[in-house]
């Protein structure tokens, strides 16, 4: 299973320190890979620091672009040359405050992958589209792209997200995520994909054991409860003996 912790805009140096300091005391239960995301300003020292440790650090985004004038990004050669072999794409706070598209999330899926950099790539629907009754169809335009070309690519892990649930405090119920989840997993099948998938969206040390056991939740993609040592490792603690 995969606890991936997407630190958005937080975190300097400093802090990012305290938190490897403290992470070499990690107890991850076996079979578990702990992921980071931090900001491309600290991507180099996460990297070195995270040497040794069993900690994987992923960038936040990558361009579709080898290189060029695109003041603000990030390309996969770039997140590459800071010792980084993943990365998130698609998540929602691209697509809400930057106007990122689901075809500019699928080039840089296809960049990403190109340069060989494991991706997590993010879906997920709004309040509006749940209380319309559009969920699936949402999720369905987000997926049906990128399941076309990378089906069989394991380099690629879904990330399940609805919007409304992310920085909110208000988790999805454990039978939404069930729904959607299963509802995700007969889609990738009868595309003949069988990506893993992850939720997240307020997950927290109180709600994750209950929502990792649902078996079509390979783990959690967790902002604020990821960034303080004591939280990660109470997220993994929740996944022992699953
Ligand atoms: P949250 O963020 O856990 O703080 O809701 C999740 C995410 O943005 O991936």
């Amino acid at each position: 299973m995969i606890v991936a912790g997407n630190w958005k805009m937080f975190k300097t140096s400093k802090e990012l320190k305290e938190f490897f300091r403290l992470s070499k005391e990690f107890k991850v239960p076996t079979n578990v890979r702990c992921i980071v995301a931090p900001s491309p300003t600290l991507l180099t020292l996460a990297n070195q620091l995270s040497e040794g440790t069993s900690i994987e650090v992923f960038a936040q985004n990558c361009h579709w672009e080898e290189q060029g004038a695109f003041t603000g990004e990030t390309s996969a050669a770039q997140i590459l040359d800071c010792g980084s072999k993943g990365t998130l794409i698609g998540h929602s706070e691209r697509r809400q405050y930057f106007a990122e598209s689901n075809e500019t999330c699928f080039k840089r899926l296809q960049a990403a992958r190109k340069a060989d950099l494991e991706v997590i790539f993010c879906v997920g629907e709004q309040l509006k589209d749940r209380e319309q009754g559009k969920t699936e169809a949402v999720l369905e335009e987000q997926l049906k792209d990128i399941v076309k070309e990378f089906r069989s690519d394991s380099k690629v892990t879904l990330a399940y997200e609805p919007v409304w649930a992310i920085g909110t405090g208000v988790t999805a119920t454990v039978e939404q995520v069930r729904d959607t989840h299963n509802w995700i997993r007969s889609y990738l099948e009868k595309n003949d994909c069988a990506w893993k998938i992850l939720y997240g969206g307020s997950v927290k040390p109180n709600n994750f054991k209950e929502l990792a056991s649902l078996p079509e939740v390979f783990g959690g993609l967790v902002g604020g409860a990821s960034l303080e040592a004591a939280s990660f490792q109470a997220l993994l603690d929740c996944l022992t003996d699953l």
